[in-house]
């Protein structure tokens, strides 16, 4: 009994009550639909006898609505549907039912003494309403939802790591966060006035139902949301924006131990501490001092560099007239690194380590190995992604 009505919380929650809305407002299409239909056909005569008979079969049009509108899922994302998909989705919804009804009246001789023309023309005019129908109340909708304030929704995608900075970066940009989803939210957080959510459908059923206008995912990697969320948001006609940093210095978790002779241990937790999926890790042994490597930049890769052993410096370079210097000379130090950063590697001690994780497989068409060509990719890319925002370490 408790798990029905959280079921039913949950979908309040999520706005799906004015799905109910929709359904109330075909079925009074339909039936208003049947009655334009008689009185265009029968003219006068139709109150006088037609209708009686025409009740059955009206009966039958509502319950293969009710069937195709579960069924079919005709309803799907409809408060956010542009107007091509509307008539799309409610063409085919018509269609659906015609053929239905078509079905049920030739096996069972229902009506048999009634004009098809009328069966026609009701769902024409059905059609008509519908489409209608729906641009009025989703307009009103809209309205009674966004409210007066004049603020967007934004959708905040990100980690547990990346949150607050996440929301300050979006405040610089004097937008407000109203819903996180959290790739994981192992904090169990919560934020004063922002929806957190990490179920994708939940997440989803949000952006739909409480008008999300706006989607930003930030401190990670574009691979980490889930595909059927991008699909998501692709048939709601929205776009996921990277609001971005282009590298990080980080210190991991440590457990140092009171006896020095147990050493140190240091740990990092995937989503929480790493903001992409792992697909490779590999580290680099035997070095010499005076080491130079790397000497290129990735279009997609997303790394976590660290020295678990040494000293490595990273001189990275963003393509754009600005080098920093990062060096890592202390186990628990990382550098996060985003796409299209050139880096140089040099090794300060013979026998450094360097351990990379990253969140591509190898793919050597994903390396930039000429400057040039960097410079290039980096002014079109930036060119290009007019909405960035670079945030640089201080
Ligand atoms: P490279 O990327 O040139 O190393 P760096 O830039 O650090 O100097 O890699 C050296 C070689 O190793 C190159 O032939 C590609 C190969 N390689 C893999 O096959 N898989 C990997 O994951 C990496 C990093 C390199």
């Amino acid at each position: 009994m408790k798990e029905r009505f959280n079921f039913f919380r949950k979908q309040f929650a999520a706005g799906k009550p004015w799905l109910i809305s929709f359904i109330v407002i075909d079925l009074v299409c339909l039936v208003a639909a049947n009655h334009l239909a008689a009185k265009v056909y029968l003219g006068q005569h139709y109150f006088s006898y037609t209708y009686n008979d025409y009740r059955p079969i009206v009966l039958i049009m509502v319950l293969i609505d009710i069937f195709v509108t579960v069924g079919f899922d005709t309803l799907h994302l409809v408060l956010r549907r542009n107007r091509k998909d509307e008539i799309i989705r409610s063409a085919e919804h018509v269609a659906v039912s015609l053929v239905l009804l078509a079905v049920i009246l030739f096996t069972t001789k229902t009506g048999a003494s009634f004009s098809r023309a009328i069966v026609y023309i009701a769902y024409f005019i059905y059609f008509i309403l519908l489409v209608c129908s729906h641009t009025l109340w989703k307009a009103i909708l809209q309205r009674i939802i966004r409210g007066s304030s004049s603020s967007e929704s934004i959708l905040l995608i990100t980690t547990d790591r990346f949150v607050d900075e996440g929301i300050q970066e979006l405040e610089k940009k004097k937008s407000k966060v109203t819903d996180i989803f959290l790739l994981k939210n192992m904090d169990r957080r919560e934020l004063e006035g922002v929806q957190i959510t990490e179920n994708v459908d939940k997440i989803k059923a949000r952006i739909c139902w409480k008008y999300i206008e706006k989607i930003f995912i930030y401190g990670i990697d574009y691979q980490t949301v889930p595909d059927e969320l991008i699909k998501a948001c692709s048939d709601m006609g929205l776009s996921i924006e990277a609001l971005g940093f282009e590298y990080r210095v980080m210190d991991f978790k440590t457990i140092a131990n009171a006896d020095p002779k147990l050493g140190a241990l240091s740990f990092l937790e995937g989503k929480i501490d790493i903001p992409f999926s792992i697909r490779r890790v590999y580290w680099i042994t035997e070095t010499e001092a005076d080491l130079h490597r790397g000497f290129h930049a990735h279009k997609l890769n997303c790394q976590l560099l660290f020295c678990p052993y040494g000293v490595i410096d990273i001189i990275l370079d963003d393509g754009l007239g600005n080098e920093k210097k990062i060096t890592l000379d202390e186990p628990y130090k990382g550098l996060l690194l985003m796409p299209g950063m050139w880096r140089e590697m040099v090794w300060r001690k013979s026998g450094s380590v360097l351990c990379v994780l990253a969140s591509e497989y190898y793919d050597a068409d994903e390396y930039i190995r000429n400057y040039d060509e960097f410079i290039t990719y980096k002014k079109d890319y930036i060119a290009k992604r007019d909405t960035l925002t670079i945030w640089r370490e201080v």
